[in-house]
């Protein structure tokens, strides 16, 4: 192991700086970390909740003054744990962790769904200057789960550059699922690269169409990590450990793991189950 993966692996302290309200169950936190402050988008944190757990974090916004933020949503012991926690309480960090998105030119569309839009957002912040064209197509359940609409509107700098959003009980923007414009938008127009984060079988369906439409992909996939350093395999899929092979992995990759991408993960003792 390299000098830069020990110090990247070492546990460190630090204390939360701020607190953010996104939705009624999802909070942004935002603390300093001078290691995560060099992370790039796409890349993932672990954050230790003193006597709880540790979790792993998408990282929302990362400073080179070492101000870091992660997006999180309350689904469970740890997440709920970190939502009650105030300004000052200590937090442990390790990471980043990760391969990042690569950040390219051209025509660009973005998907996301519930916090998958944090790593994306990341993203669009550095490329939407250079981009020729940015949409986003940002999906949830309901209205109040919708995320970083606003920020995202915020970044959009030319004319045909928007931000779609799509609600599956129709309560904003259009109903249904996001791959309902998305197939309609990849059907009249041209875009060099589409980069997604959410839910694996909304990945899975934007995946998909990427084949049918043959748009360049790349998606930040979720398995259920531990190590965080590629050691334990619990985060598998097909040849490849998402911690240290991706979160990032292209068309051509997943295309590989077909078989499992969107169908199946590990479970806590290791077995394959459904999603
Ligand atoms: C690379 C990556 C990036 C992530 N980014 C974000 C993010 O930006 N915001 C966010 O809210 N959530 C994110 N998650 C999911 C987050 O890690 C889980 O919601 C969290 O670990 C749940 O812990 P819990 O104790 O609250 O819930 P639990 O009750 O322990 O679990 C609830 C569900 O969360 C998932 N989960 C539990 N433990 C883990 C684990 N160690 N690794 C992965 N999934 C787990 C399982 O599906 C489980 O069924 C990310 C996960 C990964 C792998
Ligand atoms: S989390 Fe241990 S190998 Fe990926």
């Amino acid at each position: 192991m390299s000098a830069y993966h020990i110090a990247t692996n070492k546990l460190r302290t630090t204390h939360i700086l701020g607190i953010e309200n996104e939705s009624p169950t999802v909070k942004t936190f935002t603390f300093k970390d001078k290691q995560c402050g060099k992370a790039k988008p796409g890349q993932f944190l672990m954050l230790w909740i003193p006597g709880i757990d540790e979790i792993p974090l998408s990282i929302l916004d990362a400073k080179e003054n070492g101000l870091v933020s992660v997006t999180v949503k309350k689904v469970g012991e740890a997440t709920n744990s970190l939502q009650n926690k105030n300004i000052g309480e200590v937090i442990g960090i390790r990471g980043p962790f990760g391969n990042s998105f690569t950040e390219k030119e051209g025509s660009i569309l973005m998907v996301s769904g519930g916090t998958g839009t944090a790593p994306i957002l990341f993203l669009a912040r550095k490329i939407a200057s250079r981009a020729t064209k940015l949409v986003f197509v940002i999906g949830a359940k309901i209205q109040d789960e919708l995320l970083f609409i606003e920020e995202s509107r915020k970044i959009l700098v030319k004319e045909r550059d928007r931000v779609i959003e799509t609600t599956e009980d129709g309560s904003c923007g259009v109903k249904g699922l996001v791959t309902t414009p998305l197939e309609r938008l990849l059907a009249k127009e041209k875009f060099d690269m589409i980069y997604t984060c959410g839910p694996e079988q909304m990945m899975r369906k934007v995946f998909d169409l990427a084949e049918k439409y043959e748009v360049s992909l790349e998606a930040s996939l979720e398995r259920l990590m531990r190590c965080s350093i590629g050691l334990c395999g619990s985060c598998i899929i097909g040849k490849y450990r998402v911690c240290r092979d991706g979160t990032v992995f292209t068309r051509e990759q997943l295309r590989e793991v077909k078989n499992e991408f969107g169908i199946s993960k590990r479970g806590f003792d290791g077995r394959k189950v459904p999603l």
